[in-house]
C-alpha cells in the first residue's frame, strides 16, 4: 500500500499549512482587516487555497465560483443559498437579493474575471460602494491577473474602491519551493518510504514546464501513486511519474531521423531504472546502441540538443531525463521498429 489517505491529494482538500507563502498570508490578513482583498496570480499558484485557508482562521459565509455563476443575479442567489439554505430567491430582483445579505458577511469570489464584463462592472461597483450606505460585505476576490481585471472593470474610480490597493500577488513557485510543497503534501497522503527525493525532483521538473503549475504537481503525485499501487509496487518509481505525465507526443518519434532515434533510445535506456542520467552514462549507451544497430553517431551533443528542443528529453538540475513518456514504452517502440 502506498496511499495512506488519497483524499488529501484532492484539489478541494485544504492542507493544514500553506508552505512558502508566509508574507502573502500576512498581507491577506492585514488587508482583510479593512474587509477587502484581491488575490492575483497565474494558474496553480495557490490562490484558491490561500483564500480558503484564510477561512480556517475566520468564518467564510459563502464561496462562489464566478466562472460558473457569471451574472450579478446568479452570484447573489448563490451567496444567499449558502447563507440561508431555506430561503427562496425565485422571482426576487437583484436589488432585493442585495438586501438579503446582512452586514458583516464574508465571501470569497473565485475566478471573478469569469463574470460577463458588464455584470462584473456593475457588481464590483455595487459591492465596493455598500459601505457608503452603512453596510459592509467583506470579500476576497480572486483573479488570474489584477491588471486584466482592472482593464475589464475599465473605470479607475470603480477599480480603486473595489481593489483598494489591497492586492496580494502570488508568483509562480520556484523549483525548490515546488519540491518542498510536494514533499509536504506527499507526507500527508502517502507512506514516507514510498517516495524519495528523485521523485520529488521529477515532479518539480514537470511542474515548472507545465501551464497548470501546482495543479499539475498534485495531479502527477496522485496519478503516479495510483499507478504504482495498481502495478503492485510498494514505492513510486520514476517510470510511474512519467506514465502519470504521459502525453500523446510519442507519435512524433516516427518523424525522427535514424541517428536521433538511436540517441533517444540510448537516453531511455540510461533512465529506465532511475530518474536522471549523467552525460557520461548516456554516451556509453550511445556507443552500445550505435554498434547494436550499426549506425554511427557523429555529433551526439547536437542531437541531444535537438531532442531537448523538441521536448523528447529534458535537462534539469539533476541531469538528463525523459518526462513525458515511460522510458520502457520508448524502448519497446524502438525495438519493434526494424530498419
Ligand atoms: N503553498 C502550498 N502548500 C500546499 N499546497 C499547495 C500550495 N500551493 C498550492 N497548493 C496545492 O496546489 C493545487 C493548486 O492550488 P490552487 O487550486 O489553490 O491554485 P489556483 O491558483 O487557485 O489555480 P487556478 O488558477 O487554476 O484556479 C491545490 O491542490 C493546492 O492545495
Ligand atoms: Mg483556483
Amino acid at each position: 500500500m502506498i496511499l495512506k489517505d488519497a483524499k488529501k491529494l484532492d484539489i478541494s482538500y485544504i492542507p493544514q499549512k500553506i508552505l512558502c507563502r508566509e508574507n502573502e498570508i500576512k498581507a491577506l490578513r492585514l488587508y482583510m482587516k479593512s474587509g477587502r482583498a484581491i488575490i492575483s496570480g497565474g494558474i496553480g499558484t495557490g490562490k484558491t487555497l490561500l483564500a480558503k485557508h484564510f477561512g480556517g482562521s475566520e468564518h467564510i459565509d459563502a464561496y462562489i465560483n464566478c466562472y460558473i455563476n457569471r451574472t450579478e443575479h446568479r452570484i447573489l442567489e448563490e451567496i444567499i443559498h449558502q447563507i440561508k439554505p431555506n430561503f427562496h430567491t425565485a422571482g426576487l430582483t437583484t436589488l432585493a437579493l442585495w438586501k438579503e445579505i446582512e452586514d458583516g458577511r464574508t465571501i470569497i469570489l473565485d475566478e471573478i474575471d469569469g463574470m460577463l464584463p458588464d455584470e462584473l462592472r456593475h457588481f464590483s461597483y455595487t459591492l465596493s460602494r455598500l459601505k457608503e450606505s452603512g453596510k459592509e460585505i467583506r470579500y476576497i476576490a480572486i483573479t488570474r491577473s489584477a491588471n486584466i481585471l482592472r482593464q475589464v472593470i475599465g473605470d479607475d474610480a470603480i477599480w480603486s474602491t473595489f481593489a483598494d490597493k489591497a492586492i496580494v500577488s502570488l508568483n509562480y513557485y520556484t523549483w525548490d519551493e515546488i519540491k518542498k510543497i510536494v514533499d509536504y503534501r506527499a507526507g500527508e497522503a502517502i507512506r514516507r518510504d514510498a517516495y524519495n527525493d528523485d521523485i520529488l525532483s521529477l515532479i518539480a521538473d514537470i511542474t515548472l514546464k507545465s501551464p497548470g503549475h501546482m495543479r499539475t504537481a498534485m495531479d502527477i503525485l496522485r496519478n503516479a501513486s495510483m499507478i504504482a499501487e495498481n502495478n503492485g509496487n510498494d514505492e513510486i518509481l520514476p517510470e510511474h511519474v512519467r506514465e502519470a505525465n504521459q502525453e500523446g507526443w510519442l507519435s512524433g518519434i516516427d518523424n525522427l531521423k535514424k541517428n536521433e532515434r538511436i540517441v533517444l533510445l540510448s537516453i531511455a535506456n540510461a533512465c529506465k531504472n532511475r530518474a536522471y542520467a549523467e552525460k557520461k552514462e548516456i554516451e556509453e549507451q550511445i556507443k552500445i546502441k550505435s554498434e547494436e544497430y550499426g549506425i554511427k553517431i557523429y555529433n551526439s551533443d547536437k542531437i541531444i540538443e535537438t531532442l531537448m528542443r523538441e521536448d523528447f528529453i529534458y535537462k534539469g538540475n539533476n541531469g538528463y531525463t525523459i518526462l513525458n513518456y515511460p522510458c520502457n514504452e520508448i524502448i519497446k517502440r524502438m525495438e519493434n521498429f526494424n530498419e
